[in-house]
């Protein structure tokens, strides 16, 4: 019998019904994007009841390059929400989609039935200050699109949900005019109250004996690992590496890969999922009014399968059924302020009228200050928020849906090669992947409390034995040619990737290669403080792995030294360097140091090159573009 192929998957809403239809992408790293884009279309689709709204991962929305081209090309309205992430990145879900329109497409103009309008989610702090939204923006309009509204800044140094409500306030009035039928009565007279979202939960008796506890699925020795399938990775060696007289702490973590099947290259990032910690999560659970040992299952589709009202993922938040406990411990962010959308949920389920107002209030225009105030600058957790509005007990759909966003992973640059020498420990070659964290200061914390609730994430704590992690690449990786010459700026934990580099080279230069010239400039406080790694580097640069070290010590003397001014001392080596093809490496903190290291760079080509302003940008410039100045930055 002739094998039938099988039945072609159509979505309701992909069919051509003369319907007026809006797309909307995102591109998400921890999920706001992807909340905004789903909040705008569930109050479109009340607005608009005619209209059809999608909202798309844009990884989602084509597996190739051609097939963005011709979907984009039908498209008549569409939005767009898009996360920057680091030194001017796209999100990992953007990636794709932005490297071809910002690449890819001659400037023509192929998109003169699109009407659009750009929403960007960064954080005014960082130079690259919503970048992937602001070249999305330009290149729609130079390749013919519409823009219906200007970009959207989001900047979550301030409050980005207020950015997102007024944007949204200009686009209404634009859509009006484009979908607003004579005959529909719907639309922006009508007041929206947003829907509180909620998971379907369903609580599963404890004596049942079929209860299996199926929270981490961990993917050690299987195909894939990423973010979605860590692995399961011990900690092989913990060490502090500040000196005694220092009063921060900066720790040295290797995780034992060996047989997990994790891969890496030198210059990677690492993802490492943290708990919460017993005491933060036990405060929750009374919070919440429920026994840790509350077994349920979390469901994103209705109880017949069909999505939920207003659409959206039907994947489950997490894996389930498990305890509230083991729910908590590693899904729940609640040491984050909340959002203002978590206080209108937690408003609705306040019994006390008197907090259910001051809950609406703090997230109203009116409460603006207040909440910036009381909830942003102060650093507010959602459990502490909870604790003072002991009346508001929302159910677990709702907490998981609104309330508490997923824990999400921590990015480290991986401070080791896999080129390396490996040691052989009980007879048989441990194989690890190297971090070097610091720990953040409490110091300026005004509530005591706060302090526990934040200093608890698994690879801080001394007892923390294994964590789930998996591995970012990035292009942070050395010259193909080791005889390429190269600078190393990373002051503090920015050394860490450097740290990878000079391991490889090591290896390398054991082999038999040939190396060029590298210069590391390194910063710290105080050579008795926090010169971490300070034997290492004298090893590298005993066997040749690294021609020459400077130290910038900002504490030392009655001025202050950095990075930046030891650069201005060595602008000829660094110009040599540079013109004869060298690479410049940058890592490190992106608000200060990064930002800094950049125009002090400016200003050494500029002298040494003897050329005008533009000039040296356009220098600059090419240096990035050629992968020639890279930056890890955070
Ligand atoms: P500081 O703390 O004394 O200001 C590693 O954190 C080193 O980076 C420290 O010596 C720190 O100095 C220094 N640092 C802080 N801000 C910097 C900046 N904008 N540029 C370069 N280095 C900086």
């Amino acid at each position: 019998t002739p094998v039938r192929p099988p039945p072609v998957k159509v979505d309701a809403d992909d069919v051509d019904d003369g319907r007026k239809r809006v797309t909307i992408f995102f591109g998400t790293q921890t999920g706001t994007a992807e909340g905004f884009a789903k909040s705008m279309a569930e109050e479109a689709r009340a607005r608009y009841e005619k209209a059809v709204f999608k909202v798309v991962d844009l990884d989602d929305y084509a597996q190739e390059d051609e097939e963005y081209e011709e979907k984009l090309k039908k498209e008549t309205v569409v939005l767009f929400f898009l996360a920057t992430y680091g030194d001017g990145e796209p999100t990992d879900n953007a990636a794709r989609f932005y490297k071809w329109f910002s690449e890819g497409k001659e400037k023509e103009v192929w998109l003169k039935d699109l009407k659009y309008g750009v929403f960007g989610l960064g954080n005014r702090q960082y130079e690259h200050f919503n970048k992937v939204a602001k070249v999305v923006d330009e290149l729609l309009q130079e390749q013919g699109g519409k823009r219906l509204v200007p970009v959207g800044l989001g900047d979550d140094d301030q409050c980005i949900e207020d950015d997102f409500t007024a944007w949204k306030e200009l686009v209404w009035p634009e859509l009006d005019q484009l979908l607003r039928d004579d005959d529909d009565t719907t639309g922006a007279s009508t007041p929206y109250t947003a829907a509180i979202p909620e998971y379907r939960v369903v609580f599963i008796d404890k004596s049942d004996l079929s209860f299996e506890d199926r929270s981490w699925t961990l993917a050690n020795g299987t195909g894939v690992i990423d973010a979605q399938h860590p692995c399961r990775a011990n900690v092989a060696v913990r060490k502090e590496l500040h000196k005694p007289t220092s009063d921060r702490s900066c720790i040295h973590l290797e995780f034992d890969i060996s047989g997990t099947g994790l891969k890496y290259e030198t210059g990677d990032h690492v993802g490492v999922y943290s708990e919460n910690s017993i005491e933060t999560v036990e405060e929750a659970e009374k919070l919440l009014g429920l026994s840790p040992d509350t077994v349920f299952s979390i469901h994103a589709d209705a109880e017949d399968g069909s999505p939920r009202k207003g659409g959206g993922s039907l994947a489950p938040p997490f894996p389930s059924p498990c305890t509230l406990r083991t729910a908590l411990l590693r899904y729940a962010d609640i040491l984050n302020p909340p959002k203002k959308a978590a206080l209108l949920a937690l408003a609705s389920h306040a019994s006390d009228p008197a907090e259910a107002e001051r809950l609406r209030f703090l997230a109203s225009p009116a409460g603006k200050d207040e909440y910036s105030q009381w909830i942003t600058a102060s650093q507010r957790s959602l459990l502490e928020v909870m604790a003072a509005f002991p009346s508001a007990k929302p159910p677990l759909g709702v907490f998981f849906a609104a309330i508490a966003p997923r824990l999400q992973p921590r990015f480290y640059s991986i401070s080791s090669s896999p080129k390396r020498m490996l040691e052989v420990v009980d007879g048989s070659i441990q194989n690890s992947c190297n971090l070097c964290i610091s720990l953040r200061a409490f110091t300026n914390r005004k509530d005591p409390p706060r302090s526990l609730f934040n200093m608890d994430e698994v690879e801080y704590s001394e007892e923390c034995s294994w964590a789930p992690i998996f591995v970012r690449q990035s292009n942070f990786k050395l010259p193909a040619d080791p005889s390429t010459p190269i600078i190393m700026i990373g002051p503090g934990t920015g050394f860490a990737p450097f740290r990878g580099f000079l391991q490889e080279r090591l290896a390398l230069k054991n082999s038999g290669m040939e190396l060029g010239t590298s210069i590391l400039f390194f910063g710290c406080r105080n050579r008795s403080m926090d010169y971490i790694y300070e034997d290492e580097l004298q090893n590298f640069i005993q066997e040749g792995a690294l021609s020459e070290l400077i130290v910038a010590f900002s504490r030392e003397g009655p001025t202050k030294e950095y990075v930046q001014h030891k650069m201005v001392e060595k602008a000829t080596e660094i110009w040599n360097i540079i013109s004869q093809g060298g690479y410049i490496y940058v890592c490190g903190d992106a608000k200060g140091m990064a930002k800094d290291v950049h125009r002090v760079l400016h200003t050494i080509v500029q002298k040494q090159g003897s050329f005008d302003n533009s000039k040296t940008e356009s220098y600059v410039k090419s240096l990035q573009m050629e992968g020639r100045y890279l930056r890890d930055v955070w």
